[in-house]
């Protein structure tokens, strides 16, 4: 027997491999797409050789701008890039789409796209992003107090500058789109986070009516954010559709993938944190600047959890973008708080040493007891117990205050901590629960099965409203046919999602519990003595008192919070660095399916520590490109690079989140874990090291 709660519905279906993901779909009469890319970072195209790839086996048509209809520009739903691809002849960076070779099959497209030859006039870029790029000229973003006097005041000040390299989601099943056309109607399957931007931006975009624009994703093989909004890829696959008449797939290769749908920019970011001798912040600046596109600004949000994290009379935030020719960044998992916490964290470590406090005692210390910058009470904040709890399970008591005071063999052992947190987003969303007269439940919801296991959060949250077992519902997803639910991003799919089934399992409840009783007991007896094959009842769920469209709340501070701590083991000879063990509770509101959200947690860790040691997409400034579009050129860790893990919640509902007092979790894991590791480097070696990722280079 399975524990309640405990399943994973769409497991049986992925291990077997009947789960249909876009890419795995054979359609009839199909052409394959393949996309030529720019080899320069800026220019002009001048011209386009095509005779090579059209005289290729298969090959039906190569386009470029020339053959491609207008496309509407949309700012909403959000499209990846803010300007059209292949609509005009220049180039903007390394990667940008130039043509589109057409074949029979994905071989012949992929082989001639080799053959198309491409004439540049070569005009000067900008490419360089380097550790120097914080300029204290402009507005803040958020000012507070006043920073000078809070500086003056202070017994102790950090102020140091962190950096954060560029990093690619790089999911299993590169990103996928099939379009066909049936006059003004289109068909779309895709690998997206979310289909509901998926029809707006595609109506929008080729200016039909969003019912006219069908969206279906059966399953999607990761995404880590390089799939919530919409690409050129996708308004290529559609475009080139429609000019030939075909079903057009277009599979993106691995090195496509490395400029057409976003990565995480490389930061930079200045840390000032100014405090008295008894620990408490007299001020606290965090300015930033992380590398965007020519095409327009992509900005990181990394002072987004110094906004309200500590306690501070005096608080400056900033966050600019540096446009260059290189692709557009965009979030990837966990944007803005991920890289941003990296560098408050480590700079609350670097203060705690100074003032000689311990560093669980200085964050417990400078616990604010409103939002430090709005003033608004806190919806839940239990980010106490977090600490304490994390602490207890480490041991954290035990450990000496000196950096480099433990020593196993040739090994050098440290412990370091961080806190975590994410802001908390809520879009709408929809849903339809249905009850046949055998007692299975359906739940029927727009939303995406990305990996983290949506369909038994639903059918764990129908199943609680109405009674029955998680086991008899079933959940059908990623169809715009659906009502329409929210993304699968922004940490907010088991809140909204799970809100609107949570509403229409009520709705669907108060009308059964209508009916009279029957001779068999339950809802499904009541049905039958109705003479009733089924019963459905819709529901919608929006966020409470929102003041913008991610849902924010107006009368709280509502976030989620988490304490981490690392054990690292470093080489003395080598500087290898190993984590034989990390330990985190997080807070985020109910905790709704145990498993799944342990499951994000320990993914989170293990995605934290490729950041912390592991991941960056080197970027050569002089030929403006990524240098090795592969992931042989790109480290990511393995099972055997995570220690044991200790993961555990505490499990505060919060009634002004949602209906089912669940916040959104599945960001919060891959949040200060790359600062707990770098403190613990710190308290191993005695080398403070600010630049991810902490490589061998940086350590000896
Ligand atoms: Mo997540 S970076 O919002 O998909």
């Amino acid at each position: 027997m399975t524990p309640h709660g405990l399943r994973r519905p769409d497991g049986p279906v992925k291990l077997t491999g009947r789960a249909q993901y876009a890419a795995d779909r054979i359609p009839e009469n199909v052409l394959y797409a393949a996309l030529v890319t720019a080899t320069i970072p800026r220019g002009r195209l001048s011209s386009v050789d095509r005779d090579r790839a059209l005289a290729a086996p298969g090959v039906a048509a190569v386009l470029t701008h020339a053959d491609m209809p207008r496309m509407e520009l949309t700012s909403s739903p959000p499209l990846g890039q803010p300007s059209h691809p292949m609509q005009d002849d220049q180039i903007h960076y390394e990667g940008q789409p130039i043509a589109v070779v057409l074949a029979e099959t994905e071989e012949q497209a992929r082989h001639a796209s080799t053959l198309v030859g491409a004439s540049y006039d070569i005009a000067p870029a900008q490419t360089d992003f380097t550790a120097s790029e914080i300029a204290d000229d402009g507005n803040p973003d958020v000012v507070v107090g006043d920073l000078e006097s809070g500086l003056a005041a202070a017994e102790a000040v950090i102020d140091e500058t962190y950096s954060t390299a560029n990093r690619h989601h790089s999911p299993i099943e590169p990103a996928t789109t099939i379009a066909r056309w049936d006059g003004d109607q289109l068909t779309v399957h895709a690998s997206v986070q979310g289909i509901s931007f998926a029809q707006g931006a595609l109506a929008t975009v080729f200016q039909v009516p969003a019912d006219h624009v069908r969206v279906i994703s059966g399953f999607v093989g990761g995404g880590f954010g390089c799939k919530a909004y919409i690409w050129p890829h996708t308004l290529i696959t559609a475009a080139v559709a429609r000019v030939t008449g075909r079903t057009v797939k277009l599979v993106l290769t691995r090195a496509n993938s490395f400029t057409a749908h976003g990565y995480q920019p490389a930061t930079c970011q200045r840390v000032t944190l100014a405090a008295g001798s008894d620990g408490r912040l007299t001020a606290i600046r965090h300015h930033s600047v992380n590398v965007s596109s020519a095409l327009g600004d992509y900005l990181e949000g990394t002072t987004g959890g110094t906004a309200w994290m500590y306690a501070s009379p005096a608080i400056s935030l900033k966050v600019t973008a540096k446009n260059l020719n290189r692709a557009q960044p965009t979030p990837m998992r966990a944007p803005h708080e991920g890289p941003g916490m990296f560098a408050l964290e480590s700079a609350m470590d670097e203060l705690a040493y100074a003032l000689d406090i311990d560093p669980l005692e200085l964050r417990l210390r400078n616990e604010p007891s409103v939002d430090p910058v709005t003033g608004k009470p806190f919806s839940s904040r239990p980010l106490r117990e977090c600490l304490l709890s994390t602490a207890r399970r480490f041991g954290w008591d035990d450990r000496p205050r000196k950096p480099r005071s433990l020593r196993q063999g040739h090994e050098l052992v440290g412990y370091g901590l961080a806190v975590a947190t994410m802001d908390t987003f809520r879009m709408p969303s929809s849903a339809r629960v249905s009850l046949r007269a055998d007692g299975t439940i359906v739940v029927e919801a727009g939303t995406q099965e990305i990996g983290t296991g949506v369909p038994g959060v639903l059918s764990r949250i129908a199943a609680d409203v109405l009674g029955g077992d998680p086991g008899s519902v079933e959940v059908r997803h990623g169809d715009t046919s659906l009502p329409p639910a929210s993304i699968t991003a922004g940490s907010m799919a088991t809140m909204s999602v799970g809100s609107a089934v949570h509403a229409a399992a009520t709705e669907l409840r108060d009308k059964l519990e209508s009916l009279e009783a029957g001779d068999e007991p339950g809802h499904a007896g009541r049905l039958k003595r109705a003479g009733m094959a089924s019963m459905e009842a819709e529901g919608r769920w929006e966020p409470a008192n929102a003041i913008d469209g991610l849902g924010r709340p107006a009368g709280y501070s509502m976030h989620t919070y988490g304490a981490v701590m690392a054990e690292v083991r470093v080489d003395a000879d080598l500087g290898l660095v190993r984590m034989p063990r990390c330990v985190g509770t997080y807070a985020a509101g109910r905790i709704i399916n145990p498993q799944a959200a342990r499951s994000q947690m320990t993914g989170g860790i293990a995605w934290g520590y490729g950041q912390a040691l592991l991941e960056s997409s080197e970027f050569d400034a002089g030929l403006g490109r990524f240098v090795s579009k592969n992931l042989a050129g790109y480290l990511v860790p393995v099972n055997a690079d995570i220690g044991e893990l200790d993961v555990s919640f505490v499990d505060e509902p919060d009634p002004h989140a949602s209906a089912t007092g669940a916040k959104g979790i599945g960001e919060l894991g891959a949040v200060g874990v790359s600062a707990a590791i770098a403190n613990a480097v710190y308290h191993a070696t005695g080398v403070r090291v600010r630049d991810l990722p902490i490589s061998l280079n940086r350590l000896l």
